[in-house]
C-alpha cells in the first residue's frame, strides 16, 4: 500500500501500466481514510492502542477471548475460519468494546481456500501471470465469503535449494518470475478496487528467508546487501507496488540481525524508500524467537527491538500486550511509533470496508465454495502447470487401451492437495484413479503397488502381473503433502521408498511405462528416467489434478508447463541456479571422475569449475518443458544496435509451432551484462510470453523490454543501467538460444 503522499504517483504509474498492458491496481489509501484513522487514533487510549498490535490464534471457543475482546486487546486474530465463530468475534470486538473496532481476520490462505490450486511452485511452472491472478481470486472469493479478510500470501521468498522444504510455497529461483507472480496474487487477492471480496495480501517473509544455510528451515542467511537488493529485495517491491497492503518478517537472521528486529530492511528500505504505508506483522512468535537467536534477553527486550525496527503486530508471542505499556512510560519506545503501527493497522481495516460489513452472511458463505467455476479455474491451472519432461513417442495416449493404473499418488487425496492446505477437504480432491476410471470405465485396473511415498516394500510381483496384462502402465510416484512445507527440509531428494525399484520392475515387464510425480520440490529423478517412456512432473496438483492429469496423458491438452527451478541430477549440486555470476574459470567440459588416470599428479592448471563426478550441468535447466508439438525460433530481431538509458529494446521473432499438436510454447527473454562494475549473471530473465500456436501455424511476435529493466545495483550501492555490451537470447529455456549482441550508452 502505497502511502497517502505518494498516491498521486501510484496514480501516474497506474496509468503508465495501463497504457503498457500491464494490469495495475486502484488499492491505495485516501484523504477520507486517513481522516478517519486520525480520528479513530485520537479517541484511543494507549492500551486499546497495544490490543490493535496484539494477534492471537483463535482455537476453542469464542467465549475464552470474550473478555479480552470486550477491553480491546485483540486486534486480529487467524486461524478460525467458522463464519458462525467469526460472526460472533466480530460481534464481540464491534459491539461490545468501547470503540468498536473490528477485528482483522487473518489465514494462511496459500494456494486456494477451499478448492485448492496447484502448490505456488506449480503455479510458477505456468507462466501465466493471468490465470495466477485468477486463481487468488478465486481464493478470496471463497474465504472472504466465510469472514477471512486477510491472507499470509504470496510467499516471494526466492529459493535455490530444493532440499528447503518451503520451496513448496514460493514462485522458485527467478528474481523475474517472482515479481511477476507476486503481483499477480496480490491483484487476485485483493482485487482491482476493494470490496467486501477483497483479503488483504501479506507479502513474506521479509526477507532472505529463502537462502537458508544448507536448505534447513529456519537456519541463518548471510545475504549481502547488494545481494537483497538486486535478487531478494526486487519481487517485494514489485508486490507492494502492486498495492500489497500487508508484509510478515521471516524467522531468519541475517548476517546476525533477525528480521523482526531488523531496522535497515523494514524501516529504511520499505517504509523510507519504498513509502510503505500498509502493516507489517511478525511471523509467528518470531518476536520471541529472538530470544532463541540470542538477540534479546527476554520478551521486554524483543518487544522494543522489534517495534522500534517498524514492527506494527505481534503474531503469537504477546510480547507487545505484556509490555509495551511500560516500554512507552520509560521513553524506550515512543508515543509516536506506537501511533503509527496502529494508524497502519487501523488503515488496512477502514481500507476493507470492515467497519461497515464485519459480519458475513454464513448461508451465502456455503453457496461459494467448490463453486463449478472455481473447480473448472483449479483444473485449467494444473493443466497449465504440468511440465513435460521426457517423450520417447509414448504420449499422448489414444483412448481404448487397456491401463494398469499404479503408484502411491494416484489415489492419494489428501497428499496430492499439498502443503500447508489447512482448509481444503480431501473428499473433494479428484484423483488421477477416479478421472481416468470415470473417462474409461472398466478399462482401468488399479494395482498400487506401493500405500505412500515413504512405502519401503519390496515385492511387486501383484503390480507385474497386472502390467503384464495392459497395454499401458500408468504409474503416479512422488512425495506426501507432509513431505515439503515449513520444517521439513529433506537431504535426500530421491523417490523416498521403494519408489524406484517399483519403476525398475514396471520397466522390466516390457510394457509402456508413462511416470507423473506429483512432488513439493524439483526431486532427484535422474536415475529414474531411463525407466520411463515418458515423465509429466506435477508439482503438488490440489483439488483437480486427477481430471487435468488426464487430459494432458490423452491429449486433450498439451503440457505447457516449464520449470520455474533448476532440476538438479544429485541434491550435492545444490545450490545450482541458471543465472549464477560467471567463475574466472568457466566450465569448458573437462575430465569427470572415471577418466582420471590412477595416481595422476596435481594440477590446478587449464581446470575449470564443476564438479569432477557431476560435471557443471543440471538435470534440466530453468525454464524447460517439453509438448507434444515442437517449436522453432526465427527471424530473432532488434530494432536498434544501441540504446539509450530511457529506450525500450523492442525484440522481434517469429515462432512457429512445427509439429502435429497445437499447442502452447513460453518464449522466454534472457539477457547477459557483459561486463559490469560488479561480476553480473551469465544470464537473467527479462521477459516472457505464452503463445498458442495451432500445427503448422507461425507467428511474429514483438516484446518490449525499457532499457531500465537491465538495472542493478552495481560497486557504488546505486541502482542504475551501466552502460556497454550486453547480449539477449530468445528461446524456449535457459539454456538455449544464440545470442544476439546490443549495446547500451
Ligand atoms: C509461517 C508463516 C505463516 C504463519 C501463520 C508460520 O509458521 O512461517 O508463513 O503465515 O505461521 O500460520
Amino acid at each position: 500500500m502505497k502511502s497517502i503522499r505518494n498516491l498521486y504517483l501510484s496514480a501516474l504509474v497506474l496509468l503508465l501500466f495501463s497504457c503498457s498492458g500491464q494490469q495495475g491496481t486502484t488499492v491505495g489509501s485516501t484523504p477520507e481514510v486517513e481522516k478517519r484513522v486520525e480520528k479513530l487514533l485520537s479517541q484511543m487510549t494507549l492500551a486499546e492502542k497495544i490490543g490493535q498490535m496484539n494477534q492471537v490464534s483463535a482455537g476453542g471457543e469464542v467465549g475464552n477471548y470474550a473478555d479480552a475482546l470486550r477491553k480491546g486487546q485483540i486486534g486480529s486474530i487467524l486461524n478460525e475460519v467458522d463464519p458462525v465463530k467469526l460472526n460472533e468475534f466480530q460481534r464481540l470486538a464491534v459491539e461490545e468494546s468501547r470503540l468498536g473496532i473490528p477485528l482483522l481476520v487473518g489465514r494462511d490462505v496459500i494456494h486456494g481456500f477451499h478448492t485448492i490450486f496447484p502448490i505456488p511452485l506449480g503455479l510458477a511452472a505456468t507462466f501465466d501471470p493471468a490465470l495466477v491472478e485468477e486463481g487468488a481470486r478465486v481464493a478470496a472469493s471463497e474465504a472472504t465469503a466465510q469472514g477471512v479478510r486477510w491472507t499470509f500470501s504470496p510467499m516471494l521468498d526466492i529459493a535455490r535449494d530444493p532440499r528447503w522444504g518451503r520451496i513448496a510455497e514460493g514462485s522458485g529461483e527467478d528474481t523475474y518470475l517472482d515479481a511477476r507472480m507476486g503481483e499477480a496474487m496480490v491483484r487476485g487477492y485483493q482485487g482491482t478496487s476493494l470490496d467486501s471480496t477483497s483479503m488483504a495480501a501479506c507479502v513474506k517473509h521479509f526477507v532472505g528467508y529463502g537462502a537458508a544455510e544448507g536448505g534447513r528451515d529456519y537456519n541463518s542467511t548471510f545475504l549481502t546487501e547488494r545481494q537483497l537488493r538486486n535478487v531478494y529485495l526486487p519481487p517485494f517491491e514489485a508486490a507492494i507496488k502492486a498495492g500489497a497492503m500487508t508484509l510478515m518478517t521471516s524467522f531468519n537472521d541475517n548476517d546476525g540481525v533477525p528480521s523482526t528486529a531488523n531496522a535497515f530492511v523494514v524501516k529504511d528500505v520499505l517504509r523510507g524508500e519504498w513509502g510503505f504505508d500498509g502493516l507489517v506483522v511478525t511471523d509467528w512468535d518470531s518476536m520471541g524467537e529472538m530470544i532463541d537467536h540470542g538477540f534479546g534477553e527476554d520478551r521486554k527486550d524483543v518487544a522494543e527491538k522489534a517495534v522500534n525496527a517498524g514492527v506494527d503486530m505481534d503474531m503469537m508471542t504477546f510480547g507487545f500486550l505484556s509490555h509495551l505499556e511500560e516500554l512507552v512510560k520509560n521513553g524506550a519506545v515512543s508515543r509516536k511509533s506506537i501511533d503509527n503501527a496502529v494508524r497502519n493497522i487501523l488503515r488496512v481495516k477502514v481500507m476493507l470496508g470492515l467497519f461497515e460489513h464485519p459480519y458475513v452472511d454464513v448461508e451465502a458463505a456455503k453457496a461459494v465454495q467448490y463453486a463449478p467455476e472455481h473447480l473448472a479455474s483449479a483444473q485449467k491451472s494444473v493443466e497449465e502447470s504440468v511440465i513435460l519432461l521426457k517423450n520417447s513417442g509414448v504420449l499422448p495416449l489414444k483412448g481404448g487401451q487397456r491401463i494398469l493404473v499404479t503408484g502411491p499418488m494416484a489415489d492419494a487425496p489428501h497428499d496430492q492437495l499439498g502443503t500447508w492446505v489447512f482448509d481444503g477437504e480431501k473428499a473433494h480432491t479428484v484423483t488421477p484413479l477416479k478421472a481416468l476410471q470415470e473417462l474409461f470405465p472398466g478399462k482401468v485396473d488399479y494395482v498400487p503397488g506401493l500405500t505412500f511415498s515413504r512405502d519401503k516394500r519390496n515385492n511387486f510381483f501383484d503390480v507385474m502381473a497386472a502390467a503384464r496384462r495392459a497395454d499401458v502402465v500408468l504409474v503416479f510416484l512422488g512425495e506426501e503433502a507432509i513431505l515439503s512445507g515449513e520444517a521439513h527440509s529433506l537431504a535426500d531428494l530421491n523417490l523416498k521408498g521403494s519408489q524406484s525399484e517399483l519403476l525398475a520392475a514396471l520397466k522390466a515387464t516390457g510394457k509402456p511405462v508413462v511416470a507423473t510425480v506429483m512432488a513439493g520440490r524439483p526431486l532427484t529423478i535422474e536415475r529414474d528416467l531411463p525407466n520411463v517412456d515418458a515423465m509429466l512432473y506435477s508439482f503438488h496438483p490440489g483439488t483437480m489434478g486427477g481430471p487435468a492429469l488426464a487430459n494432458i496423458l490423452f491429449g486433450k491438452v498439451n503440457p505447457s508447463g516449464k520449470t520455474p527451478i533448476t532440476f538438479l541430477r544429485t541434491v550435492g549440486q545444490a545450490p545450482m541456479y541458471y543465472s549464477h555470476n560467471n567463475t574466472g574459470r568457466p566450465y569448458r567440459g573437462e575430465t569427470l571422475l572415471d577418466d582420471i588416470p590412477a595416481e595422476a599428479g596435481q594440477t590446478s592448471l587449464g581446470n575449470t569449475s564443476y564438479y569432477l563426478d557431476y560435471g557443471a550441468y543440471p538435470l534440466f535447466p530453468f525454464g524447460y518443458g517439453l509438448s507434444y508439438t515442437t517449436f522453432a525460433y526465427s527471424g530473432i530481431g532488434l530494432d536498434k544496435e544501441v540504446y539509450k538509458a530511457d529506450d525500450t529494446i523492442t525484440v522481434t521473432f517469429t515462432l512457429a509451432n512445427t509439429g502435429k499438436y497445437d499447442g502452447t510454447e513460453v518464449a522466454q527473454v534472457y539477457i547477459r551484462d557483459l561486463v559490469g562494475s560488479i561480476t553480473r549473471p551469465v544470464k537473467e530473465l527479462k521477459a516472457f510470453e505464452r503463445v498458442s500456436l495451432k500445427a503448422g501455424e507461425s507467428r511474429t511476435l514483438t516484446v518490449k523490454i525499457p532499457v531500465q529493466e537491465l538495472a542493478f545495483v552495481g560497486l557504488d550501492g546505486v541502482k542504475k543501467v551501466e552502460a556497454g555490451d550486453f547480449q539477449l537470447w530468445v528461446a524456449g529455456d535457459s539454456a538455449s538460444g544464440e545470442a544476439l549482441s546490443f549495446k547500451v550508452q
